[in-house]
């Protein structure tokens, strides 16, 4: 696996892959690689001869620093873990090289509307600093298709939607999210939780179905359902910190058009948030009237 923690080497390593006809799949990541990632690194790998993988911990989508500085750094293990994927390029940019004028100064890319709901009502600039990233990694890895996690559902239709309006030329693919056995998503949250609290996690995926078969028997007071599912999180010792049901295209409320529904859900169990999500398919009874309650159907606590 070829290294690189400079932005002009990389591309003439890539310019050498492009000459010789080969396509790159390339799979951004803030390192601490598990289980999940290197999922999305075998779908890249499916989907094009060289795989590229970037790890940087990008201060630009922070909201709080303390989260930016225990954000777990583990750089050795997760480039032993790529080798063994046979991965062909490692990107370690430094935020000194990423950002060289520092956050103030930066460029940006924001994708509106979407960046500003949900998760990015709570997180102001958030998705701005994932598009910021996500661009500039493109720019330099130059790749022909990107894999992202559905597990940040939400991050995914930001980098669709900014990719379709700036015309970039790269394939996004959505990667189903990985679970452990008992059902929780795998993520670099799951090694905050102590052995307590990693018992109690696997809640929030039996809660999203339970949210999920209400819908599916043709319930459709989202609100009621949203609280019902709020007091099955703090049963558990869970503190609910948002729950939306949405159209999953639009991530707005659910209409008659809708053809599925999302389940976003997140919540704090100790020092982690835990995110997660499940696509339901609408039925007809699931949708009627369903307009105004999915509008209130925001569990802000
Ligand atoms: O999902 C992540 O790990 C990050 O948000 C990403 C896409 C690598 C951008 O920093």
């Amino acid at each position: 696996m070829h290294t690189f923690t400079d932005i002009s080497s990389l591309r003439e390593q890539i310019k050498q892959y492009k000459r010789e006809g080969r396509t790159i799949g390339f799979v951004p990541t803030m390192g601490n690689l598990h289980d999940g990632h290197l999922t999305l690194v075998r779908e890249a790998r499916k989907h094009a001869d060289i795989v590229v993988v970037s790890i940087f911990v990008n201060p630009m989508q922070f909201d709080r620093s303390e989260d930016l500085e225990s954000y777990p750094r583990t750089l050795e293990e997760d480039s032993q873990k790529l080798v063994s994927e046979a991965v062909e390029v490692l990107f370690t940019p430094t935020p000194e090289l990423m950002y060289p004028q520092g956050l103030e100064t930066q460029t940006s890319v924001e994708v509106p509307g979407i960046s500003h709901i949900l998760e990015g009502a709570s997180r102001p600039g958030h998705f701005k600093g994932v598009a910021t990233v996500v661009t500039k990694l493109f720019n330099i890895v130059q790749p022909d298709v990107a894999c992202f996690g559905e597990k940040d559902f939400q991050q995914l239709a930001v980098i669709k939607q900014m990719t379709k309006d700036l015309a970039l030329d790269i394939d996004i693919i959505g990667v189903p999210t990985v679970r452990e056995m008992d059902g929780l998503a795998m993520s670099s949250r799951n090694n905050l939780l102590t052995i307590d609290e990693r018992q109690r996690a696997p809640v929030l995926a039996r809660t999203m179905r339970w949210v999920s078969s209400s819908i599916r028997s043709g319930r459709d007071d989202y609100a009621s359902i949203v609280e019902d599912a709020s007091d099955q999180l703090r049963a558990a010792g869970l503190q609910p910190d948002e729950i939306y049901i949405r159209d999953a295209q639009t991530l707005q409320a659910i209409t008659s058009d809708s053809e599925q529904a999302v389940i976003l859900v997140s919540a704090f169990l100790g020092q982690a948030r835990l995110i997660d999500n499940l696509i339901v398919e609408l039925t007809s009874e699931s949708k009627e009237g369903s307009d105004e309650a999915s509008e209130t159907a925001e569990g802000h606590e």
